[in-house]
């Protein structure tokens, strides 16, 4: 089982466009200890050769560019990319299908949830549905991930509910508390394959630990976890913007109930942190809060990271 990490940053990226923030400055201008990342994606692979991305970022062109094994090698049309699994609606996960067009065969793995929003946009309809399944995937029923053209990856994902909300873009005070949302909404992956007890985690956002998550991921041999902000008032505080991490519906990584302290003991073999927002320290190399990350034994994603698993 092989995994790169095409993008580590929240959504907006770091540098974010429009952000003026130190981190972003510092990334912007090359500081070696400042390193850009694209938007949050992983691809992951049985045999090396054929992908199945996790989430599908704005930056996904650029991340296929930047990824050997994403480039076309057969005749004049080809992508090793056999299929997308979708854990929201966000901007940030479902805007780079649009850089899948169009007549390209693969299969597109989302809860009928975020099916459905992708349905009620007809711009999504650029995937050629004569080419593109949309197939749905249901809570706490593993799945293999399958390519097209019958390719059994012999991978499979389990999709489970974390806390979390709707989409921004969707949220709609109306609906009532938490905007409406339904469990549908922010899922996590867990992936074994065959021939092996491992498992590993995929989980960009979640909003909160619970007991039952805990329970879920002790003795993972590999967790991605979101790693949006530092401190929940950190754009706040920063003077970037006016929601909390709480709001985005993201746990923080530092404090005492906080994602260090969160996983500290449920034995996991690596932990990674993924999806960090452009104001977050952990992002800068030279950076107190990076080392004591690092201490607490985790590491921080970066694009084009590679893992394989035995
Ligand atoms: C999030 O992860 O909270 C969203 O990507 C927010 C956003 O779209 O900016
Ligand atoms: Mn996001």
């Amino acid at each position: 089982m092989k995994i790169r990490v095409l993008g580590a940053a929240a959504g907006g990226g770091f540098p974010q466009w429009n952000c003026n923030h130190p981190n972003s400055r510092r990334a912007r201008s090359r500081d070696p200890r400042a390193v850009p990342r694209t938007q949050s994606s992983i691809s992951v692979s049985s045999d090396g050769v054929r992908w199945f991305l996790f989430n599908a970022s704005p930056d996904l062109r650029q991340q296929i560019n930047d990824s050997e094994v994403l480039h076309p090698t057969q005749g004049l049309r080809h992508s090793p990319i056999q299929g997308v699994v979708l854990t929201n609606a966000d901007v940030d996960h479902v805007t780079g299908l649009l850089t899948l067009r169009e007549s390209q065969a693969f299969n597109l793995y989302a809860t009928t949830r975020v099916l459905a929003v992708l349905g009620a946009n007809s711009i999504f309809n650029v995937l050629n549905p004569d080419f593109v399944q949309r197939l749905p995937i249901k809570l706490e029923e593993s799945f293999e991930l399958l390519g097209p053209e019958g390719y059994a990856s012999g991978l499979m994902v389990k999709p489970f509910s974390v806390p979390g909300k709707v989409a921004l873009w969707l949220e709609d005070a109306t609906k009532g508390p938490n905007f409406g949302s339904v469990e549908e909404d922010t899922i996590a992956l867990e992936v074994s394959w065959r021939n092996s007890r491992q498992r590993i985690f995929y989980i960009p956002g979640c909003a909160e630990m619970t007991a039952t998550l805990a329970a879920r991921i002790r003795g993972a041999d590999l967790v991605f976890f979101d790693g949006t902000l530092w401190v929940d008032d950190e754009m706040i505080r920063d003077g970037v913007g006016v929601k909390t991490g709480k709001r985005m519906g993201h746990m923080s990584v530092s404090g005492p109930d906080g994602t260090m302290a969160a996983l500290g003991s449920l034995g996991i073999r690596r932990k990674i942190f993924i999806h960090i927002n452009t104001t977050n320290p952990i992002l800068l190399d030279d950076s107190a809060e990076r080392k004591s990350v690092n201490d607490a034994g985790w590491e921080v994603a970066f694009d084009g990271m590679q893992i394989a698993l035995p």
